[in-house]
C-alpha cells in the first residue's frame, strides 16, 4: 500500500491511550505509516522473562518501532522488559533530547541540553551476586566494543544534527578502570572527527552546573555510560517539566525502537486522563529517523502550538482536558 509499517508496542496502564492519540494524529496528519501493534507480555521461562517471538520478528522486518509504557518490577521479579528489548534488538545508543516547552512553567525557559545514554552495558549489564550473606556484588561492565559504538555514534550525531561539541561525562577520578576506558575511547574517537569540539565533565560537576544555568549546556551534546545517562536524563526532564514531556529514541545498527520514558500510571489508566505528549514527541524522533521532515515538522509544530495556548492540555499540565480533547486539539491545530 505504499506505506511504510511500524511496530506498535503499546504498553501497559496508559500505554493503549496515548497510543491512541498518536494513531489518531498520524492519520489527520495523512503520515504514510500503517501501525502493527504487537503484544509483550512476558513469557516466562526458568525464571527468565523472554519476549514472544512474533514481537522480535515484527520489530526486525519493519526496523521501527513506538513504544508506550512498561511496567518494570522492583528488587526480585523478571528483569525489565524495557532493558529486554534494549539488548535483544542491540539497541546501544540511547538519545535523549530536553527542550523547554513554551507555555509550561518552569524555572528556566531555555533548557535545549542532549543527552546520548550508553544503553546496553555498564551497572545494566544485570551481573550480580551474594559473596556471604550481607556482601553483594554488582557488576559494572563497561567494553571498549560498546563504549567505541556509542561514542562514535555521538560524535556522528553532533555532526549531523549541526551542534557539534561532544562533552563525555563520567567519574573516572573513582571509577578509574571503567570510565577511564571509556573517556580515553572518547578522547580517540575524537581524533577521527576534527570538526567537532571535544571536552570532559565531571558527572557530579555537571549535575551541579545544569541545574545551576543550563544554557552553557544548549550547544552540546552530552555522551556517557548507561546508568549516569538513566540519571541525568531524569534530571534534565526535571528542568522542562517532568518525563510527560520529553522523548527518546532506542538507535540500533538493524532497528530502532522510540519511546515514552514515563512509568505506566496504573492510577489514571483507563480513565482517558493521560498526557500523550512524551510519546508522540517520541514519534517525532521517529519519523525524523525515517526521514518523513515534514510530517514530523507539521505534528510537531501543532503540538508545541497546543500546549503553548493551554486551553486544552491535561491535569498534569495543570488543565482539564482529556487525553482525545488533547489529541484533537493538536489535530485542529495542523489545519
Ligand atoms: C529509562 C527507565 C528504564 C531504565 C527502566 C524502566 C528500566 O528508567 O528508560 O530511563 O532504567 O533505563
Ligand atoms: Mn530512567
Amino acid at each position: 500500500d505504499g506505506k511504510f509499517r511500524v511496530t506498535l508496542i503499546e504498553g501497559d496502564g496508559i500505554g493503549p491511550e496515548i497510543s491512541q492519540s498518536v494513531k489518531d494524529i498520524f492519520t489527520a496528519a495523512s503520515v504514510p505509516i500503517s501501525w502493527e501493534s504487537v503484544d509483550v507480555t512476558p513469557r516466562i521461562i526458568d525464571g527468565k522473562s523472554s519476549i514472544p517471538q512474533e514481537t522480535i520478528d515484527s520489530v526486525k522486518r519493519n526496523y521501527v518501532a513506538l513504544k508506550g509504557p512498561l511496567a518494570t518490577p522492583i528488587g526480585k521479579g523478571h528483569v525489565s522488559l524495557n532493558l529486554t528489548l534494549r539488548r535483544t534488538f542491540n539497541l546501544f545508543a540511547n538519545v535523549r533530547p530536553c527542550k523547554s516547552i513554551q507555555g509550561y512553567k518552569t524555572p528556566y525557559d531555555n533548557v535545549d541540553t542532549v543527552l546520548i545514554r550508553e544503553n546496553t552495558e555498564g551497572e545494566y549489564s544485570g551481573i550480580e551476586h551474594v559473596v556471604v550473606d550481607g556482601v553483594v556484588q554488582s557488576i559494572k561492565l563497561i567494553t571498549r566494543e560498546a563504549s567505541e559504538r556509542v561514542l562514535r555514534f555521538a560524535f556522528q550525531y553532533a555532526q549531523d544534527v549541526g551542534r557539534p561539541k561532544v562533552r563525555a561525562v563520567h567519574k573516572a577520578t573513582i571509577m578509574k578502570m571503567s570510565d577511564g576506558l571509556f573517556l580515553s575511547i572518547a578522547r580517540e574517537v575524537s581524533k577521527d572527527f576534527p570538526n567537532v569540539e571535544f571536552d570532559a565533565e565531571l558527572l557530579d560537576n555537571a549535575c551541579l552546573k545544569i541545574v545551576s544555568d543550563p544554557t552553557p549546556y544548549n550547544d552540546k551534546v552530552l555522551v556517557m555510560p548507561n546508568l549516569y545517562g538513566d540519571i541525568l536524563s531524569d534530571m534534565c526532564a526535571g528542568l522542562i517539566g517532568g518525563l510527560g514531556l520529553t522523548p527518546s529514541g532506542n538507535i540500533g545498527d538493524e532497528c530502532s525502537i522510540f519511546e515514552a520514558v514515563h512509568g505506566s500510571a496504573p492510577d489514571i489508566a483507563g480513565k482517558g486522563l493521560a498526557n500523550p505528549t512524551a510519546l508522540l514527541l517520541s514519534s517525532i524522533m521517529m519519523l525524523q529517523h525515517m526521514n518523513l521532515y515534514e510530517h514530523a515538522d507539521k505534528i510537531q509544530a501543532a503540538i508545541f502550538k497546543t500546549l503553548a495556548e493551554g486551553k486544552t492540555i491535561t491535569g498534569d499540565l495543570g488543565g482539564k482536558a482529556k487525553t482525545h480533547e488533547y489529541a484533537q486539539a493538536v489535530i485542529e491545530n495542523m489545519k
